[in-house]
């Protein structure tokens, strides 16, 4: 199955009145349970056409679908196919209410969706993320930077999504911590059943992760890449 297909995806941005193409006719597939990079540098439109996806920016021309789900421009994404479909941001700090604790962060949407046995499922969240409970108690500037990336993770499983959208989601973090994130990711990939879409400017983390990707330039699909071009554009970099 199809988890995810964009085809002659265009994105629109306003400024001053006039309307700019940021994304022009891109087009990929995802299949189901693949690890999918987007991958190019600094500007070229990377999170814009993840953000189509999320349902964050609905003004675009093309079409998304998602596991046989054909999205609407200029609509949210609502029902079933919202919870298929969730995002961990870069920065795990700006993505997280400062002033509430872990435990409502986690807790409110369940409890917005009234899902029975709601604090049992936080703490088999933070159990599957590699938290201790006494997280739940913690606020976000209480947390590291990768437990609170953990956090951000556990909080996009909630809703048990099975297109996970993830933007450049170690590259806030430091060095040391940034294999343990990616394993974890790849673990909950395969206990959930999840398939991935990843965002990163870094040739190794997109070595480390995916089966395919895409190469961007300016808003355009300029490549698309295989696991050994993917290979080899990792050592290249290391060279
Ligand atoms: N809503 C918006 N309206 C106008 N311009 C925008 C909007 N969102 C992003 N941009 C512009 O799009 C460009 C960046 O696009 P995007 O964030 O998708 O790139 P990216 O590939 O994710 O880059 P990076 O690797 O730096 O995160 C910037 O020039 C930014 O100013
Ligand atoms: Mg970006």
């Amino acid at each position: 199955m199809i988890a995810l297909s964009i085809a002659d995806l265009s994105v629109t941005f306003q400024n001053r009145g006039k309307g700019y193409a940021a994304v022009r006719g891109a087009s990929l597939e995802v299949a189901e349970g693949e690890t999918f990079g987007l991958i190019g540098p600094s500007g070229c439109r990377k999170t814009t056409i993840l953000r189509a996806v999320a349902g964050l920016n609905t003004n675009w021309q093309g079409s998304i679908t998602v596991f046989g789900n054909a999205l609407t421009p200029g609509q949210k994404i609502t029902g079933a196919q919202r919870d298929n479909i969730q995002m961990v941001f870069q920065d795990p700090y700006s993505s997280l209410h400062p002033r509430h604790r872990i435990s409502r962060i986690l807790g409110e949407p369940l409890a917005i969706r009234r899902v029975a046995g709601a604090t049992q499922r936080v703490r088999d969240l933070l159990n599957q993320v590699g938290l201790p409970q006494a997280a739940a108690d913690r606020y976000p500037h209480q947390l590291s930077g990768g437990q609170r990336q953990r956090v951000a993770i556990a909080r996009a499983l909630l809703l048990e999504p099975r297109l996970l959208l993830l933007d450049e989601p170690t590259s806030a973090l430091d060095v040391s911590v940034q294999a343990e994130i990616l394993n974890l990711l790849n673990e909950l990939k395969t206990t959930n059943r999840m398939t991935l879409a990843l965002v990163s400017h870094d040739p190794g983390v997109v070595a480390h992760m995916c089966d395919r990707a895409v190469l961007m330039e300016s808003g355009r699909v300029a490549a698309e890449l295989d696991r050994p071009n993917i290979a080899k554009i990792y050592a290249q970099s290391q060279s």
